[in-house]
């Protein structure tokens, strides 16, 4: 069991001492609480629990109270790690008003430790909101999945509009992030940007020179299997044995093997 609470200063410290720092994504109380026992430092409620949870092809159709749902569940399921949840669409671009009631409702309703939201400069304003309001801020640029139909799709970002993928970062961290997540851009770009600011990084497919790394865990546990980026490693293969238990369920049912004596009561 790790030994302490992971609390918004340490993600500096370990940028400073070299520390890579450790992010899964968590959506309910099972793997919330064996990745934290695990001793993973940052959790993430993504609305990638779109895709992995709701068979969705995009973020888009998540909602405010979906994340408050799943948020709670795992701040609920969490001691050690900081957990962030997620500001889905349309809950924090409108204006900076309707981002702080909103995010201050997931911060109530959930009690995790603070949001993320995707964008950069075109959302500093929000960022520097809601941080003045007392609600850490985890940025995220580069590839930003909300805006998948403003880019035609989940392609790499970085490599024609590399400045803009600087830009973005600079502003998030001037206004206030504790962090950035760096998602699918070119290795090199990331090191820049990582170089560059004195917040950490978090990287998802941005190469090894972040401050840290983020996987959405039924991905690298290979319980997710409709499609797997490049930059995903599998550390398990969850999908595979689950379907073998479950076809030995359906044969041992059918056969009468189960239940046996000791798997009745007398
Ligand atoms: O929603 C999510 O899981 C994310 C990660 C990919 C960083 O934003």
């Amino acid at each position: 069991m790790p030994a302490k609470t992971v609390s918004i200063k340490d993600f500096r410290r370990m940028k400073e001492s070299g520390t890579p720092i450790v992010a899964l994504t968590a959506y309910e109380a099972l793997f919330a609480s064996i990745m934290d026992e695990a001793g993973v430092d940052l959790i993430l409620v993504g609305d990638s629990l779109a895709n992995v949870f709701q068979g969705r092809p995009t973020t888009i159709p998540v909602t405010l109270d979906q994340m408050i749902y799943h948020g709670e569940i795992v701040a609920r399921s969490v001691s050690h790690a900081f957990v962030i949840v997620d500001l889905p669409f349309l809950s924090f671009q409108v204006n900076a008003d309707d981002a702080v009631r909103n995010a201050g409702e997931v911060m109530k309703r959930t009690l995790c430790s603070g949001v993320k939201l995707e964008g950069g400069v075109a959302v500093a304003g929000t960022v520097r909101r809601l941080v003045d309001t007392g609600i850490p801020v985890l940025g995220h640029v580069g590839l930003t999945p909300q805006s998948v139909h403003v880019f035609g799709g989940f392609a790499l970002r970085g490599r024609d509009d590399r400045q803009k993928v600087i830009d973005d970062a600079v502003a998030v961290q001037d206004a206030g992030a504790f962090a950035v997540v760096l998602e699918k851009i070119p290795k090199d770009l990331a090191a820049e940007i990582t170089k560059k600011l004195s917040i950490p990084t978090i990287g998802i497919g941005a190469g090894p020179d972040c401050d840290g790394q983020i996987l959405v865990t039924p991905d690298m546990l290979g319980l997710f299997t409709q499609y797997k980026p490049a930059f995903v490693r599998r550390y398990a293969e969850l999908a595979g044995e689950s379907s073998n238990g479950i076809r030995r369920f359906i044969e041992d049912v059918r056969s009468r093997n189960f239940p046996s004596d000791s798997e009745s009561y007398q």
